[in-house]
């Protein structure tokens, strides 16, 4: 049996449980021994795993991914260990959570060709801008990038454009700054199509270092400075970056970065780029409607990171960039309805209506005994109003059970004998530990898939202080899962 390390003690002593609490609790530990048992043999703590690794950090110092900090990417570095330690060196690969397109570009670099799936409108604009500037940017559009670099044309702009607003941005930056973005939108409509994205996108990577904002998980964290009601604690989120300083420093890190790349494959003519490189196709929208219409065996490869089941809530995190966007409040709640439920806000989907085929996933996860374990207890503790938000058992149900469709999907547009690759987070509530991994992994087998590895990180993640307060400190494996569809 694997052993992750515990996080050090915190020394705060957690309140006794109830014997109602306690005997849902325990059937839900006999379950998770039990399941642990089945995959004892392919749980395995990999050392060269690390959350440098799994997470954006390891892209923050790498030539274009340093662009725009999307804080739930994976690195690049993993995408290329995962294929070449798999001998994946052409073909097709999948992503169907694509975020900012780590996978995508990481497999089309190897000279794989790569499709992605996302929601948000933010991650497709970073996919489009990076591709944009890979494949069709001339030497007269950089020209125009590097002009703008030096002569900062929005300083003596007027303002004719204005910024969009959400009621969970308004305010989010000093006057000065909003004057600034407000002159340079204004500026940009005089460039062509190609230059416009890329300067917004610029734009784009320095909102939150410009701001009164930090994106923090479920929500934005706003700064004292902004005039915005506090907590016990005023936030201070540190220097706030001057506007003008920001967005050169942004243009500069990308021209610097697109001719760097092009150096390194050697390469001016960007047309003759797309030989080198596989073919990057984006899908906006929501992978459980965008998976259906795609042709069965089609896939050589599918890696990706769904969001965990831990409330992370990206249409607010990202509300400064969807504003930028054009997403407006109504499409914003629409958006967050459509994501795969992670938040406490999701409303249950109707499965089956989406897709009727869908029945053996549904099942699947009916048949789960450790997932209708933890549900029994999150909807106990629910009706005795001992959970801190009503909204958790109905997340983590839909949670579970939209990620059965989405592994049904895959399965299905795999090749035969072909890999999927997973990362993602085990999560606790209320006392229960939600083993994603085991969870997830059963139900795949379940539906088809052989489940050859769970790839675990050796330090396990911590809890929420809330969690520790109540119920003790508990190591949560983070993992990569690694199946087979069969041959
Ligand atoms: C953990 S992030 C993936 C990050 C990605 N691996 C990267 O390196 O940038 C999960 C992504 O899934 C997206 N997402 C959430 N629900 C979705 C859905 N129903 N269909 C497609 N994408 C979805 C989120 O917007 C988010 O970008």
């Amino acid at each position: 049996m694997i052993q992750v390390p515990s996080p050090p003690s915190t020394g705060i002593a957690f309140k006794p449980l109830d014997s109602v609490s306690r005997s849902f609790l325990d059937r839900i530990e006999a379950q998770d021994a039990k399941l642990k048992q089945q995959f004892e043999t392919r749980l395995s703590v990999a050392p060269f795993l690390n959350r440098q690794l799994v997470s954006f950090q390891a892209n923050k110092t790498r030539s274009s991914y340093r662009w725009f900090k999307y804080k739930e990417a994976f690195s690049a570095a993993l995408v290329e260990e995962l294929l070449q330690n798999r001998g994946v060196l052409n073909g097709h690969i999948l992503d169907p959570f694509a975020g900012s397109g780590t996978a995508l570009f990481a497999a089309s670099a190897l000279g794989i060709d790569a499709t992605g799936i996302e929601l948000l409108p933010i991650g497709v604009e970073i996919m489009h801008a990076r591709q944009l500037l890979r494949c069709e940017f001339t030497s007269d559009d950089f020209a125009a990038l590097e002009r703008w670099r030096l002569v900062q044309p929005w300083r003596n702009s007027p303002v004719r454009c204005t910024l969009g607003v959400l009621k969970i941005t308004d305010g989010a930056y000093p006057p000065e700054t909003l004057e600034s973005i407000e002159r340079y939108l204004t500026a940009i409509t005089d460039e062509s199509p190609h230059v416009q994205t890329v300067l917004r996108f610029a734009l784009l990577c320095i909102l939150e270092n410009v701001s009164y904002t930090r994106k923090d998980g479920q929500y934005l964290r706003w700064d004292a400075r902004s005039g915005r009601r506090q907590g016990v604690k005023p936030f201070n989120k540190g220097v706030i970056l001057d506007f003008d300083g920001a967005i050169t420093a942004k243009l500069s890190d990308i021209i610097c970065d697109t001719h760097t790349f092009e150096e390194q494959i050697g390469l001016f003519d960007t047309e003759q780029s797309n030989v080198t490189t596989g073919q990057l196709n984006v899908l906006q929208g929501s992978c459980l409607q965008e998976l259906q219409r795609l042709p069965s065996n089609l896939f050589d490869v599918v890696l990706t990171s769904p969001p965990y089941c831990n409330r992370y809530d990206y249409t607010r995190t990202y509300a400064l960039e969807l504003a930028l966007l054009g997403v407006t409040g109504d499409a914003l709640i629409a958006l967050r309805q459509e994501m795969l439920s992670c938040t406490v806000e999701n409303r249950s989907k109707s499965l089956l209506e989406i897709n009727p085929d869908w029945q053996a996933p549904v099942e699947a996860a009916n048949g789960q005994m450790l997932l209708q374990a933890i549900l029994e207890h999150l909807d106990n503790q629910k009706e005795r109003k001992l959970i801190n938000n009503t909204g958790i058992p109905r997340m983590v149900k839909g949670y579970f059970y939209e990620m059965a469709c989405v592994v049904f999907e895959c399965l299905r547009v795999l090749k035969p004998g072909a890999p999927l690759f997973m990362v993602n987070d085990n999560v606790r509530y209320a006392g229960a530990s939600v083993s994603a991994d085991l969870i997830l992994s059963d139900i795949a087998e379940k539906l088809g898939f052989r489940v050859p590895l769970i790839t675990v990180l050796q330090q396990g993640k911590g809890n929420s202080s809330q969690q520790m307060g109540e119920h003790g400190r508990k190591a949560l494996r983070k993992c990569i899962y690694v199946w087979e569809k069969p041959q």
